[in-house]
């Protein structure tokens, strides 16, 4: 789904956040794995608050694995469970239940001691759009939503899914933004697929793309397009990939915008490799973690 952001969208959306944020014991923030940095929101600190929280890397499937376990490991050294996840192919979902209910055990063994009757955990997704909400909470209802009756308190529009007997979860996502002002975020959202293609220029962004690719995934660019030999600049490696491609017009000339979108597709879907955008922290832990 394509949003467009403006201040009063944005003021909306996070009013929304924060009335569901009261129903829950724990907030599942989505990340994309392969941009843990780019993809969160600026200001879900502020708006969670003390609520305890759990990472999603969703997309985990298109993510270098090396380096998602050094991101793993420095959320678990700030102390926030963070757990890699396939929303589509359901890989990790388990690992996240289980992370969830450990999560929010504090709060719910809290309300047994003062004497309430045992209850499920409580939570709700948070993350930028196109980030898999909606995706995840398909995989967590095992596609049979099992609705909860509605509560007191709770609009009648507001459903909760049950997961199992320990894990309810509300069926309705908090859509929050990303940071549109830092350039750099700016290029990992396009680049992924995070923001629609058309409220940017894609010539120049897959570029760029090109550009970070052939620094940091040669062997990858160069074996999808079966490019031999140094890799040049952005400008011409789209050219050669045309050319193998055979994106070309009338009179020989290389189709740029059929090549581009050949490039943002093949990228996006996995097929020029697992990738890291946002370097975790500490570069030299990837080593150890290999
Ligand atoms: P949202 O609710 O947060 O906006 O995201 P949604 O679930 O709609 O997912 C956005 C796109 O990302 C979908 O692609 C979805 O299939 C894909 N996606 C979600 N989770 C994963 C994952 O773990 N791995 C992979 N590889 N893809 C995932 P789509 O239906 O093709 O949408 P689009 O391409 O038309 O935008």
């Amino acid at each position: 789904p394509s949003l467009q952001w403006y201040p009063g969208h944005m003021r909306k959306a996070e009013r929304l956040v924060r009335e569901n944020l009261k129903l829950v014991d724990v907030v599942i923030e989505l990340l994309d794995a392969r941009i843990p940095l780019s993809s969160a929101n600026p200001v879900l600190r502020e708006i969670v608050g003390d609520k305890p929280r759990v990472i999603v890397l969703n997309k985990a499937d298109l993510a270098d694995e090396a380096a998602m376990r050094v991101w793993v490991k420095c959320f678990a050294a700030q102390g926030i469970t963070a757990v890699p996840v396939d929303a589509v192919k359901g890989r990790g979902v388990k690992e996240l239940v289980q992370a969830i209910v450990q999560c929010a055990k504090p709060k719910t063994d809290k309300l047994v001691q003062h004497g309430a009757k045992a209850r499920a955990a409580r939570c709700m997704i948070l993350g930028i759009p196109n980030v898999g909400k909606s995706s995840l909470i398909n995989r967590l209802s095992g596609g049979s939503k099992t609705k909860v009756e509605n509560r007191p308190g709770v609009t009648r529009a507001k459903q909760w899914i049950r997961i199992g007997t320990q894990l309810e979860l509300l069926d309705m996502p908090g859509i929050l933004w990303p940071k549109f002002e830092d350039r750099q975020t700016a290029l990992h959202l396009a680049y992924t697929g995070a923001i629609n293609d058309n409220v940017y220029d894609v010539a120049s962004v897959v570029l760029l793309l090109l550009d970070t690719l052939r620094t940091k995934y040669p062997s990858d660019l160069k074996e999808r397009y079966r490019l031999e030999g140094e890799l040049s600049n952005g400008a011409e490696l789209l050219a050669a990939i045309g050319r193998k491609r055979g994106c070309l017009r009338a009179g020989g000339r290389i189709d740029e915008e059929k090549a581009q979108q050949i490039v943002l597709t093949d990228f996006r879907s996995g097929r020029l490799g697992r990738v890291m955008l946002d370097s975790p922290p500490s570069i030299s832990l990837i080593e150890d973690a290999r």
